[in-house]
């Protein structure tokens, strides 16, 4: 079965001040359900990895612990503590060398986002099922694409070609081009083609195949990675697997899929998510009265958030800090806690 490793290092910024540093997104529960995102990622994989020995999970130094606690099943060798964070090139790098050491080069290997939604998972494992069976039987980097609704710039891009497996309804493609994190316009050109979907962030390959991919196009991350193991993280360099591998080998294939998925990028998913015919989405005691379009989150239940003729905000509450940010800027809360953070 699929050895699944867990990104769980990132920072999670754009959700602040419920997303801190030492409590970042991914240990959040952003709907309510009392499982975490990352306790919900573990969960949706348990199957797909025949239990918990083989789920892996990648992290940086300040959450190794947390992640124990929320996974106290996961087997303690199988948590990989990254001395510095250096994005998601080196996380693949140094998760794939180690697993080809336990495992060995023909273990198929699965990358997964520790703090995504996914609806339908009855459909997720069917699809991650069968870009494990093309990774296993070809030499390919299995993407998943979702269907791109706008021109963001946040995602990576994914341009297929010719059908190289068809399945039922699950069928793979060659990958002509691999694009991250394009401008606007270039964005508005690929959705205009149709060929585009968005790049899920999961990956799926035989650990053999990536290394020797990385040796190829980033043996500066994987060859020191190799020499010293987690001792060359000091001097890496800091680069995502995006850039570093996906836009240049020719190894890339493609799943357009549909399962229910979102990225929960900043709290702007939140109304995507659990809207429906309301007005606002509310999370936490709120009172609004001529109040439309607006996403209440407070995690303290004994304060009401009153709010009248207010329209297209956020209001956030959590211990210390309340947030009150129109909609279109909640990308550029990561620009705010930069100017936090030189204030203090
Ligand atoms: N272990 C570890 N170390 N994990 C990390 C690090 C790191 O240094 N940096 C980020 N991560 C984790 C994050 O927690 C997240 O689960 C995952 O890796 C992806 O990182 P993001 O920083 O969220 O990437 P992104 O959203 O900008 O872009 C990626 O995901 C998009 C879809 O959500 C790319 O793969 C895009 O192409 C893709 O469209
Ligand atoms: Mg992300």
């Amino acid at each position: 079965s699929i050895i699944p490793v867990i990104l769980a290092g990132g920072k999670g910024e754009r959700f602040w001040p419920v997303s801190r540093r030492e409590r970042p997104k991914q240990f959040l529960s952003l709907d309510g359900s009392g499982n975490t995102l990352l306790q919900a990622t573990a969960n949706r994989l348990l199957n797909l990895a025949s239990g918990w020995e083989k789920i892996w999970v990648i992290t940086s130094e300040m959450l190794a612990s947390g992640v124990q606690e929320q996974l106290p099943e996961l087997p303690p060798e199988n948590c990989l503590v990254e001395p510095q964070g250096r994005d998601t090139a080196p996380a693949v790098a140094w998760a794939t060398i180690e697993i080809a050491k336990r495992y060995g080069e023909d273990a198929v290997i699965g990358f997964f986002p520790a703090d995504h939604w996914i609806g339908n998972t009855v459909k997720f494992e069917a699809t991650i099922e069968a870009a494990f069976d093309l990774a296993l039987s070809e030499e390919v980097i299995v993407t998943l694409g979702m269907k791109p609704t706008y021109p963001s710039t946040g995602y990576g891009y994914i341009e297929q070609g010719e059908k190289i497996r068809d399945n039922h309804d699950i069928s793979a493609y060659s990958v002509t081009r691999f694009t991250e994190k394009p401008d606007h316009d270039t964005a508005e050109s690929f959705i205009a083609t149709e060929r585009f979907s968005w790049n899920s962030g999961m990956f799926i390959f035989r650990a053999g195949v990536v290394l020797k991919e990385l040796k190829q196009y980033a043996p500066d991350i994987l060859t020191p990675l190799q020499e010293k193991g987690k001792v060359a993280y000091a001097d890496l360099p800091k680069n995502s697997i995006d850039y570093a591998l996906m836009e240049k080998t020719q190894l890339a294939t493609v799943i357009p899929t549909e399962f229910g998925w979102d990225d929960l990028g900043d709290w702007n998913a939140l109304e995507r998510l659990f809207k429906g015919d309301n007005e606002n989405v509310e999370m936490g005691t709120h009172l609004g009265l001529d109040t439309k379009g607006t996403i209440v989150y407070s995690s303290d239940s004994e304060q009401v958030v009153v709010t009248l003729g207010l329209e297209d905000v956020v209001i956030v509450r959590d211990r210390n800090v309340t947030l009150v940010v129109k909609k279109d800027r909640t990308q550029d809360i990561k620009k705010l806690l930069k100017e936090l953070q030189a204030d203090d």
